[in-house]
């Protein structure tokens, strides 16, 4: 789909284009400054000439797997917005979803490397997350099949895309910083295998959550990764081998390292990677007071131009074959700031942020969140929209 007819997100282009100007004409003077120069100028928008093609789905949303008991700073922004007790028949919800149809979800985040999925010969039972001593400052959780039979019917009748982030350290020990040893695959395994047989649609299958360097609680190094990563190509290949559509295979949806990313891609070899993700939290941490002068300062937005930038010249050298998505940007991590990352000022990180992602190349940019944080598209108790729904 060519920018220009992106439809209902066709606000974005031209708002994108308001910010560039302003970017240029005004951001010599403060923002708010009683003296700034303001002039006419007129804006002509060339419908005939794209920019960049991205997906029918690039407009995508995250749902997390965060308990309740999660919290930042004193707050707790995601109430029962997780993967495991988000109330999918709630109509503003589903309304609000299918009005984005065809919306990718992606499902994943840091505790997705902590979840199980009850399915096959599994010994343990199958129960929430909970605040613990584990990894990440949690238990093990675990995924039950009706759960996954209700998330999937939620997708169909809402008429959504789903990338599902599986859990790419079972069977690894952690040693400080690093995670060694290889993918223990055999239970995501029966995970997918179960799910074609169910016919449950999939558009994507991800591996891991933010363990490239440097990770959240601990890195795999990139060789590693990469066997990882064909190990999962020849799972999807195998369970998939007389479908006509393949799931796309998805890796490493982490902080970006060039380093890092070109050994991934060199390693795992041609074809194995279809699609390259990396997270935007490129405004610190939510608990910062200065967040909106951020936001609407464009010199600070524009930084992120050089990693978007970096990210295509690494594919096109390291790994022409994959495509490059945003697979979870949330502006400002531990969960954003209430009235900020969920206000209308927010949006000007946001359409920022899908621009440059379109420009450079990018078919895919996953907000987070679709709902739960300080930075849902979603309100997390009302479900209504926040304002970034609407860009
Ligand atoms: C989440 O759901 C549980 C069970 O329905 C309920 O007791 C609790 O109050 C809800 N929490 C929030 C924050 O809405």
């Amino acid at each position: 789909m060519a920018l220009w007819k992106l439809g209902s997100h066709f606000s974005s282009v031209i708002l994108l284009l308001l910010l560039q100007l302003w970017a240029h004409c005004c951001s010599h003077g403060a923002v708010g400054d009683p003296n700034i120069h303001v002039e006419s100028v007129s804006v002509r928008v060339n419908g005939m000439q794209s920019i960049a093609t991205v997906d029918e789905s690039f407009i995508c949303g995250t749902i997390d797997w965060w308990p309740p008991q999660k919290c930042d700073y004193g707050s707790c922004s995601w109430g029962n917005t997780s993967i495991l007790n988000l109330d999918l028949m709630n109509p503003i919800l589903q309304n609000a979803v299918t009005e984005l149809s065809p919306l990718m979800i992606r499902l994943g985040g840091t505790l997705q490397d902590r979840v199980i999925y009850d399915v096959g010969n599994l010994q343990s039972s199958c129960g929430p997350l909970i605040p613990g001593s584990g990894l990440f400052g949690y238990t093990d959780g675990c995924l039950s099949m009706s759960r996954w039979q209700a998330l999937n019917e939620f997708f169909q009748k809402t008429g959504s895309v789903v990338a599902f982030g599986l859990n790419a350290l079972n069977g690894r020990r952690r040693t400080g910083s690093t995670y060694s040893g290889a993918w223990d695959s055999s239970n995501a395994q029966e995970f997918i295998q179960y799910t074609y047989k169910q016919n449950y649609p999939i558009r994507a299958w991800e591996l891991g959550n933010e363990l490239s360097i440097p990770g959240v609680g601990g890195s795999i190094s990139s060789p590693q990764y990469a066997a990882d990563v064909n190990k999962l190509r020849a799972i999807v290949d195998e369970t998939y081998k007389t479908s006509p559509v393949k799931p796309l295979i998805v890796a490493p949806d982490g902080r970006f390292d060039a380093s890092w990313y070109q050994q991934l891609l060199q390693v795992s070899g041609p074809k194995a990677l279809d699609v390259c993700t990396r997270h935007i939290y490129n405004l610190g941490p939510g608990v910062d007071e200065n967040l909106v002068s951020k936001i609407l300062n464009p010199f600070y937005l524009d930084k992120e131009a050089g990693y978007f930038k970096l990210v295509q010249q690494t594919l096109q050298r390291y790994g022409p074959w994959a495509d490059a998505w945003v697979g979870e940007a949330g502006g400002a991590f531990n969960s954003g700031r209430d009235l900020v990352s969920n206000a209308f000022a927010f949006s000007f990180w946001y359409v920022d942020q899908l621009g440059m992602a379109a420009q450079f190349n990018n078919k895919v940019y996953c907000r987070q969140t679709l709902i739960g944080g300080n930075y849902g598209l979603l309100d997390t108790t009302s479900f209504h929209p926040n304002p970034d729904y609407y860009r």
